[in-house]
């Protein structure tokens, strides 16, 4: 009997435009990954990072989007135009990246510009509801790339019963999980968020949520106190000193009390909290102000590590809590890696490095395990798409509060 050879077959690979817009409201993050055709995602080796690029936002979308963001009413007219236009420039953010890289996308997975997110059901028209909008039109993306768009991944993971946020970590475990070392993985964009991933940990045993401002804070302050878009470098702070009363004053708001699973957005940390921060800072110069501000986003993370990561017994590995006296000792968790823009700040990572050194964690950057800093976000959400193609659920329960696993998003086809 003759042996029929079968001949290899080549895996093809999927290429996914990844394209996130935070809250910072700075613009667009583009990133271009391949991923093998079907293949199931067990970690970083199944991702290819092609390319990144950064499109800022012109400076009249930028406060556009800001002041829609920050309205208490705003014209339906306007939203509806804004939603297009935004749908615009993510298709130009596509095209010219992939130009760039000379590759042509399959899929597109688009986060969207949030808008509006409310967790907690509040009462509506005799109704409870919770909410979460991201603008930015996937139809006409869908129509200018020529490819299948992924958006509105938040309206989805709510509608399972959970917060909408974060879904970062769905990425976060991919890469960052490790047999040996427990990791939490600190993104500072506008929002800080973080998960925590104890070594050798399954899904369920992730920790996600934000800490609180991460730039949103420091940017409003900046803008206004400076008239320049951020901080650069965390210079501005580095030349202020931190107003400790103030600082330990806003400590205390509700929401850095208040117990994981947790958001934040613009509606805790946007315009009227920024004018309370002024108000109490009024007899610092201004550079103190901004000194003030950076210290809050690294104290906020930091405390939010020390009570709700490390002094929580239950997320404590058997053998390492049986290894140590005590339950809140710190020797589980060994790195901090940080990314987002706020990760370019050296005055803010000079003072969470230090609040992270006295707890025994080594603090580095996503950068060095090969995920750029400024790619991550956009990165997971091509993956997040990858994902909802292949029908397959890509939230975290554990770190959203879901009732159950969900395929995120909604498809435009091309
Ligand atoms: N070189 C830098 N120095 C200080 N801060 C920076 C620098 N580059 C970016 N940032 C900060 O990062 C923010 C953007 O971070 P990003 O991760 O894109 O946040 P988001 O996801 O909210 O858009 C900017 O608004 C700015 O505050
Ligand atoms: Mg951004």
């Amino acid at each position: 009997m003759s042996k029929k050879i079968q001949p290899v077959k080549k895996s093809r690979k999927m290429i996914v435009a990844g394209v996130m817009s935070g809250t910072s409201a700075d613009g667009i993050d583009v990133a271009l990954v391949a991923i093998p055709e079907r293949s199931s995602l067990r970690g970083s080796n199944s991702i290819q990072l092609l390319g990144h690029a950064a499109f800022p936002y012109p400076s009249q979308v930028r406060r556009a989007v800001l002041t829609a963001m920050n309205a208490q009413s705003a014209s339906v007219a306007d939203l509806a135009r804004l939603n297009s236009l935004l749908g615009e420039l993510y298709a130009d953010a596509v095209f010219a990246t992939q130009k760039r890289f000379r590759v042509h996308a399959d899929l597109v997975g688009c986060h969207g510009q949030t808008l509006y997110h409310q967790d907690e059901a509040r009462p509506f028209l005799g109704r409870k509801i919770n909410t979460t909008w991201q603008s930015g039109e996937a139809a006409i993306i869908a129509a200018r790339v020529g490819a299948p768009v992924i958006s509105d991944f938040r309206p989805t993971e709510m509608a399972a019963g959970g917060k909408g946020a974060p879904l970062v970590p769905y990425l976060d475990y991919l890469w960052f999980r490790d047999a040996t070392t427990g990791r939490i993985v600190q993104n500072i964009g506008g929002i800080a968020n973080l998960t925590a991933i104890p070594a050798a940990a399954s899904p369920g045993k992730i920790l996600a949520f934000d800490t609180g401002p991460g730039n949103m804070v420091i940017d409003a302050l900046t803008q206004e106190l400076f008239k320049k878009p951020f901080d650069r470098d965390g210079k501005i702070a580095a030349s202020g000193e931190v107003l400790e009363q103030v600082l330990a004053h806003f400590l205390r708001f509700p929401f850095f009390n208040s117990k994981p699973p947790k958001t934040a957005g613009r509606e805790e940390f946007g315009r009227e909290f920024v004018d309370d921060f002024l108000r109490l800072c009024q007899r610092g110069r201004n550079q103190d102000v901004i000194a003030t501000a950076t210290a809050l986003t690294a104290r906020s993370i930091a405390d939010a590590i020390r009570r709700f990561v490390l002094g929580t017994k239950s997320k404590l590995p058997k053998s390492s809590a049986n290894r140590t006296t005590n339950p809140t000792r710190t020797s589980h968790y060994h790195e901090i890696i940080l990314s987002g823009g706020g990760a370019r700040n050296s005055t803010l990572v000079a003072m969470l490095a230090e609040q992270m050194s006295s707890l025994g964690i080594v603090t580095r950057f996503s950068d060095e395990f090969g995920l750029p800093s400024d790619a991550k976000e956009a990165v997971a959400f091509a993956v997040l798409a990858y994902e909802t193609w292949h029908k397959r659920p890509s939230n975290v329960p554990s770190a959203t509060g879901a009732r159950r696993p969900a395929i995120l998003g909604k498809i435009s086809y091309a």
